[in-house]
């Protein structure tokens, strides 16, 4: 039924002196409302399999639909628009813009969809607000601890209210404690309307998602709940 992304057959390889094939003829469907985790060795795949849902790279061969709707990776601009409204990404190490502040960083993303800054701008701090960081707002991300620039990184996720959200190892370089109040704050955007991800080498917050997917041999190995 709301099977709203379907992978088929997916082929992801690279050739740099030789040619490694990461990915061989994955197939998945991912329902709206459910959390999945992807764990596996490192050099599995996992990124790899992100960065495709995301559209940030295409797949050698093989199909992603969202929607029924097959993606055509060469229409650029128009995935472009499509990963800004519809995908929030989270990575281990926040990747926020450095000369910029939390809100800053945070507002940027709304005006990518919508060029209203005043909107923009009051979205981001009641965001902020809302995930406990309204003494942060002006800060630098160096002035941040990681716990915190997790948070910005988070609300910049949401701030377009995706339908995916896609986070990459979001715990992995924070103290165990900092980690479960990271992860809490991505398991509390679960919504009957969305899909969350999460690639994790942690199988303690891995098993907390609907699905743990097990990356193996280019593939999903096992899935349960
Ligand atoms: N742009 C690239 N060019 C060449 N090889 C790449 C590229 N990106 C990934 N790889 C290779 O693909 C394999 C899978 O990498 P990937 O980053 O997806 O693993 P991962 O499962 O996320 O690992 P980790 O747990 O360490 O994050 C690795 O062998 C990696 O070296
Ligand atoms: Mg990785």
């Amino acid at each position: 039924m709301n099977n709203f992304l379907e992978l088929n057959n997916i082929r992801k390889s690279f050739t740099t002196e030789k040619k490694i094939n990461v990915l061989r003829g994955l197939s998945r469907k991912f329902k709206l409302g459910k959390i999945y985790a992807i764990m596996g060795p490192s050099g599995s795949g996992k990124s790899t399999l992100l960065n495709l849902i995301s559209l940030i790279d295409k797949p050698t061969s093989g199909t992603v639909k969202y929607d029924k709707v097959e993606i055509n990776f060469n229409h650029n601009e128009k995935n472009d628009l499509f990963r800004s409204k519809k995908i929030g990404i989270i990575y281990q190490e926040n990747n926020l813009l450095s000369d910029f502040t939390a809100l800053e960083n945070v507002y940027f993303a709304a005006l990518s969809v919508n060029n209203d800054k005043k909107l923009a701008i009051s979205k981001a701090e009641k965001l902020l607000k809302k995930i406990g960081l309204s003494n942060r707002l002006n800060h630098f991300p160096s002035q941040l601890s990681g716990g915190e620039a997790q948070r910005v990184a988070i609300a910049r996720a949401i701030i377009n209210d995706p339908q995916i959200i896609l986070a990459d190892e979001p715990t992995g370089s924070l103290d165990i404690n900092t980690a479960k109040d990271i992860f809490k704050l991505l398991k509390n955007q679960k919504r009957s309307d969305r899909i969350i991800i999460f690639a994790t080498h942690n199988r303690f917050f891995a098993k907390k998602a609907d699905y743990l997917l097990e990356m193996r041999d280019g593939g999903i190995k096992s899935s349960y709940a």
